[in-house]
């Protein structure tokens, strides 16, 4: 059942971009002095919004697993641009020590921190357990990125100044299909990795909408936006069976957007001025639009902020 509304979810969208154009973004402002952390920064979309920080002036970090991507990509970055500002930093998203390890040497930098883009993930991953026993999809797509964003919030702060600092979680219109059985994530039975999918991106959407309401309440100068890129084509789709994609590879190469045209969005949610002060969207094509009905529910909201927090044993107030 999730299967066949997620493949008429994807049917939607693809006809949205047979219709309609890319967005382009307009001229960003200059982000020298700015610092920024990226996870999964070193390929797909992510590869695409570091070289477009980097050439805004932006001080990149890519945060991702994959060490000789890592490095293969630094290379490349420098070869293109003599001044980029990028490191990269090992963090494992199915790995809560790992995060954590990645948060305490990111502050022993003492650096500044303007933006974060949680987009890291993985999809419909046959099942499989990350380190910590927790379900696949909702560890690296939703649970660490929840840990980073909480464990990295001081800095964010910190140097929400003159401009608000931005926290940017790269979602995905399968959220729409997503049931609200958010407690449900780990079993066993019946597994299906296109519910899982689902469930992780309703479950990032939930926790941008409750971590607004908490950063509002406090006064804090930090937004938090949610960017759906539309369908792009990237390894995301590795995980789909042979004939799925057989089906996939001319579609994809007719009306999928490219790696760079969904950065486009990213990018100005990222570092707009149209976006300044702007918290608590969904955007698409460079526009807020409506996300499901289960994503504005205050008591799932809530439900999940609270079983979260206690799971990776963090306080329910950021204020603490
Ligand atoms: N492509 C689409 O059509 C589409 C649609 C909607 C939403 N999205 C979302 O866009 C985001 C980026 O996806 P993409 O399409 O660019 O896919 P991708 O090319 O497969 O890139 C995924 C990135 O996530 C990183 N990653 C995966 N597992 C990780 C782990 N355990 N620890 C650290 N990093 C990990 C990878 O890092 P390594 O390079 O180190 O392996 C890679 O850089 C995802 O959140 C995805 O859900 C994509």
């Amino acid at each position: 059942m999730s299967v066949l509304r997620l493949y008429a979810v994807g049917m939607k969208l693809l006809l949205y971009q047979l219709i309609h154009r890319p967005f382009i973004s307009p001229v960003l402002p200059d982000q020298h002095g700015k610092v920024a952390i990226v996870t999964g920064g070193s390929r797909g979309i992510g590869y695409e919004i570091v070289k477009r920080l980097i050439n805004l002036g932006m001080h990149v970090i890519i945060a991702s697993h994959d060490e000789h991507q890592g490095l293969v990509v630094m290379e490349r970055l420098h070869k293109e641009c003599a001044e980029a500002h990028v490191d990269f930093e090992f963090v494992d998203l199915a790995s809560q020590s790992s995060v954590r390890d990645f948060v305490r040497r990111f502050k022993e930098r003492k650096l500044p921190l303007h933006l974060l883009i949680n987009n890291g993930g993985v999809m419909l991953v046959p099942e499989q357990k990350s380190d910590d026993g927790l379900e696949l999809h909702f560890s690296i797509n939703y649970l660490s990125h929840f840990l980073l964003t909480r464990l990295l919030l001081d800095s964010l702060v910190h140097s929400g100044t003159e401009e608000c600092s931005r926290v940017i979680s790269i979602c995905s219109s399968a959220h729409y299909v997503s049931d609200r059985n958010l407690q449900d994530f780990h079993r066993t039975q019946d597994y299906c990795p296109h519910a899982s999918y689902a469930r992780s991106k309703l479950a990032q959407l939930l926790f941008t909408y409750r971590l607004h309401q908490e950063l509002r309440s406090g006064g804090y100068a930090v937004t938090v936006n949610a960017v759906d890129p539309g369908m792009v084509d990237t390894q995301l789709y590795r995980y789909m069976s042979f004939p799925e994609k057989l089906v996939l590879k001319p579609v994809a190469w007719l009306l999928f957007r490219t790696p760079a045209q969904a950065a486009d969005t990213v990018l100005y949610a990222a570092a707009s001025q149209d976006f300044e002060g702007v918290s608590s969207c969904y955007v698409h094509e460079g526009k807020p639009v409506k996300s499901s009905p289960a994503s504005y529910d205050a008591e799932l909201q809530d439900e999940l902020w609270r079983n979260t927090c206690r799971m990776l044993r963090l306080p329910v107030s950021i204020n603490k």
